[in-house]
């Protein structure tokens, strides 16, 4: 039976028992709506720790006001029963007002400087703002021994770590692979926005990646690497936000050999996804 949690009070009994118990517990958030990707991710929190703590919680503060807050996929009872099978043991289930009892207008924030400021960051003015802040609760609400994040969204897996390491949080970071449908799209919850058209065409996201990474092992220059694959995105009808090869660090990496990461957000209509492949060049 997994215990659907909607109080803090009965969050923290349920963890304290557990730990009580000498029983590790790792905790996965998430905005619900979820997919065989935060399944994977819950499969690798149960090889960490014997208890499973998931949160569904789809976060105000971290959409921009033009953005899809409001029409976010929200499926509770579906999260649920995926959950129960996935083998969780609770689901944190905060309202708003618990998670931001001044009202979000009055809470306290959690800025992530340097990492927050580039790609994402400067696409979405606030986002990580917003994530670090709802992070940081989610981690002091929980408490657990581990919490895993997926690699889909890169660059939010480290300000997560930065965060952590920064304010000396005392949880363990794990990082998930990406799970991806047949042709390659990266599974997500913003993919069923997609009319059956866009959807052929989104697969064009993992393909220019794999072109990127080929072109870059090969020792094409970084600006042709990043022209070439806007140009591939904008073809098959993307509007792109970026696409570019950085260093782990994400910054401009010199010409030479080393890891890599690259990185594409594109919208289809008013969709936009994102995705990444790491690679050695
Ligand atoms: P959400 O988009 O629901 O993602 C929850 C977790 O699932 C994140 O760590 C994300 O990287 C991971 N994930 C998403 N798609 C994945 C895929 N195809 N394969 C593997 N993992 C995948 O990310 C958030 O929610 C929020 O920003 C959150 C961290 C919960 C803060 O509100």
């Amino acid at each position: 039976m997994i215990d659907t949690l909607t109080r803090l009070d009965d969050l923290r009994a349920r963890v304290a028992a557990w730990k009580r118990e000498g029983l590790r517990v790792a905790f996965v958030p998430t905005m619900g709506n979820l997919h065989a990707g935060h399944f994977s991710l819950v499969e690798l929190a149960r090889r960490h720790a014997e208890r499973v703590v998931v949160s569904v919680f789809v976060n105000p503060t971290q959409f921009g006001p033009n953005e899809d807050f409001d029409r976010y996929p929200r499926t509770p009872d579906a999260d649920a029963a995926g959950l129960a099978e996935a083998g969780a043991d609770a689901v944190w289930m905060p309202s708003v007002e618990t998670m931001y009892p001044h009202g979000a207008d009055a809470a306290v924030q959690v800025r992530v400087p340097g990492v927050t400021e580039v790609l994402e960051g400067a696409h979405r003015p606030g986002h990580f703002d917003g994530v670090a802040t709802v992070v940081a609760r989610l981690l002091n609400q929980v408490q657990p021994d581990v919490a895993v994040f997926g690699r889909k969204d890169y660059q939010q897996l480290a300000v997560i770590r930065y965060l952590v390491r920064d304010l000396a949080m005392p949880v363990r970071i794990e990082a998930g692979a990406t799970l991806r449908e047949a042709d390659g799209l990266a599974m997500s919850s913003r993919n069923q926005y997609l009319t059956a058209g866009q959807r052929q065409v989104a697969s064009t996201i993992h393909a220019t990646l794999e072109w990127m990474r080929q072109a870059a092992v090969e020792g094409s220059g970084l600006e042709s690497i990043e022209s070439g694959a806007r140009d591939r995105l904008e073809q098959a009808g993307f509007a792109v936000d970026y696409a570019v090869v950085r260093t782990p660090g994400l910054a401009r990496p010199d010409d030479g050999h080393g890891p890599r990461v690259a990185l594409i957000a594109a919208r289809l209509g008013a969709t936009r996804l994102i995705d990444n492949l790491e690679f050695d060049a």
